[in-house]
């Protein structure tokens, strides 16, 4: 019999692609959603594709999610309660006996003095180890989505993007190839990747100056990157949560001291293809950078 993947937060970013890169490739693909409605797309995307309903704030829904899954693509969103979700997740895991984890980390979860938005990923990154699941982690750096994610509308509407990281240099990577590695983990035997961790990235780090320019070549538009003064970010951040502004102004912080201009050649050694450019994601990604 075929194993049965579960994919949480199948709606999202990264988990939307997991979906896609497992179809075809003789599992069973179960999707959490939160909601039933959201499950129609899931099923264009692929007819096998069997949504699940699962929703973190309703126990029972987490349970019946997981019961009769082999394997898991674990994904904890990006809010307060983000460590919380992660063990209740891994705790169902267990209790269903699930043969293997595959987790959504961030680069440099363990690196020190670290940001608090990894301190939270290696809380549960530990938590995993702990747990005796056989598990492997993704700790991919930050994705070049967040173009689409964060800064699609000020693209798309003023031809410009703005950010608070200098000149610094960033090692983005496109989710299609975290994609590809996770459904990679999860269709080999469990053993190949046991107790693993993986960091991510893309091909090399880029300058805000290397991304516009990609954006401009490939909508053919001129789109231009701004760079903002830390005081402007925070002060554009003001509604936002303190734990999103704090973790937020880090990133850039570190972003624009070099702090994430590395490499690793992970990817193109488990895919045996080199991982998207940023000027790919910018062809591949042109209708939706389209002005609006
Ligand atoms: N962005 C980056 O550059 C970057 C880099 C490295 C690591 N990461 C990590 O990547 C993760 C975020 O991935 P992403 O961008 O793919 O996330 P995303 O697009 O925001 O998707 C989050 C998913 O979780 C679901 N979800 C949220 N709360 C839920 C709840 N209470 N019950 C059930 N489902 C719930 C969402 O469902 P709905 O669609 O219903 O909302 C959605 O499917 C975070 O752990 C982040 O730290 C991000």
């Amino acid at each position: 019999m075929s194993d049965t993947v579960l994919v949480t937060g199948a709606t999202g970013t990264v988990s939307s692609e997991v979906v896609k890169a497992l179809a075809g490739r003789g599992v069973t693909v179960r999707a959490g959603v939160r909601s039933a409605d959201k499950a129609a797309d899931l099923r264009a995307l692929d007819p096998a594709v069997q949504p699940v309903e699962l929703d973190y704030t309703r126990p029972e829904t987490v349970q019946a999610a997981f019961d009769g899954v082999n394997r898991v693509f674990l994904l904890t969103p990006f809010t307060v309660d983000q460590v919380a979700i992660g063990k209740q997740l891994i705790d169902a895991a267990r209790q269903s006996g699930v043969q293997q984890v595959v987790l959504l980390s961030g680069a440099g979860a363990d690196a020190q003095p670290g940001t608090q938005i990894n301190h939270w990923h290696r809380a549960v990154e530990v938590y995993l180890a702990q747990s005796g699941l056989p598990y492997t982690v993704l700790r991919p750096s930050g994705f070049m989505q967040n173009f689409l994610t964060y800064n699609g509308d000020s693209i798309r509407q003023q031809n410009a993007f703005y950010l608070a990281i200098g000149e610094g240099r960033v090692n983005y990577i496109d989710v299609r190839d975290i994609a590809a590695v996770a459904a990679t983990v999860l269709t080999t035997p469990v053993s190949a990747h046991q107790d693993q961790i993986y960091t991510l990235t893309g091909p090399t780090a880029v300058s805000s100056q290397e991304v516009a320019a990609a954006l401009s070549a490939a909508t053919g538009r001129t789109i231009s990157y701004v760079a903002v003064p830390e005081e402007a970010a925070a002060q554009a951040l003001t509604q936002a949560p303190d734990w999103m502004r704090t973790s937020l102004l880090e990133l850039y912080r570190l972003y624009k001291n070099d702090g994430a201009a590395w490499v690793t050649p992970t990817v193109a050694e488990l895919i045996q293809r080199p991982p998207h450019s940023i000027g790919q994601f910018a062809q591949d990604y042109r209708e939706q950078f389209a002005a609006s």
